[in-house]
């Protein structure tokens, strides 16, 4: 493989078969379905990127679809809807590049604070959360429909 480069731009809806290839692989049952990114895709208060790598093989240009986040905005709050990384390409910094670049779109767009609900479970997530500095602000009980699990509520502002 040679050098990739990191490649952010919104997600369209011929995206969404690579997205939801990864959705399921890295959510399961809980795996968000075709429609509800297509509805969310056209909602005026929701923004989702696509990090892409580009790259090349064989002298080719190559561009792989290697995660994507997504957030709602409602005046100056935002709620982190998704975020994912394929599991081929975890632990490679991109967790951190897709977050930090998600957190500048919603500043850009005068977001001041950010929220978002985490399983108890992912701890992983919790602790990309807390580098970037995402604080534990709540709990909200039985949250997750799939298995009862209580999610997390963290925050943090944006400045
Ligand atoms: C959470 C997720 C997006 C992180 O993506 P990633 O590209 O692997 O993360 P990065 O390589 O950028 O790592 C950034 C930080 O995340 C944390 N982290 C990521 N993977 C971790 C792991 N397996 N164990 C512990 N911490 C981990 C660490 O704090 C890490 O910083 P460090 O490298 O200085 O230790 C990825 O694991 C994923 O897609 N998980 C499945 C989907 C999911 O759970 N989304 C969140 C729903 S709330």
């Amino acid at each position: 493989m040679s050098q990739w480069t990191p490649r952010l731009r919104p997600m369209q809806t011929s995206d969404l078969s690579a997205v939801l290839a990864i959705e399921e692989t890295v959510f399961g049952d809980d795996a968000w379905s075709r429609s509800v990114f297509e509805r969310d895709l056209v909602n005026e208060h929701a923004t989702y990127l696509a990090l892409e790598l580009i790259g090349q093989d064989a002298g080719q240009p190559l561009a792989e679809l290697a995660g994507y986040a997504g957030f709602w905005r409602l005046d100056d709050e935002a709620n982190l809807m998704n975020i994912a990384v394929a599991p081929a390409w975890q632990r490679h910094g991109l967790g951190e590049y897709l977050l930090r670049a998600t957190l500048a779109e919603m500043q850009a767009r005068g977001v001041t604070s950010c929220t978002l609900e985490v399983r108890v479970s992912n701890e992983r997530a919790q602790a990309l959360y807390r580098k970037l500095g995402f604080q534990v602000t709540g709990r909200r009980r039985r949250y997750y429909q799939d298995n009862g699990e209580d999610a997390l509520l963290m925050a943090r502002m944006l400045d």
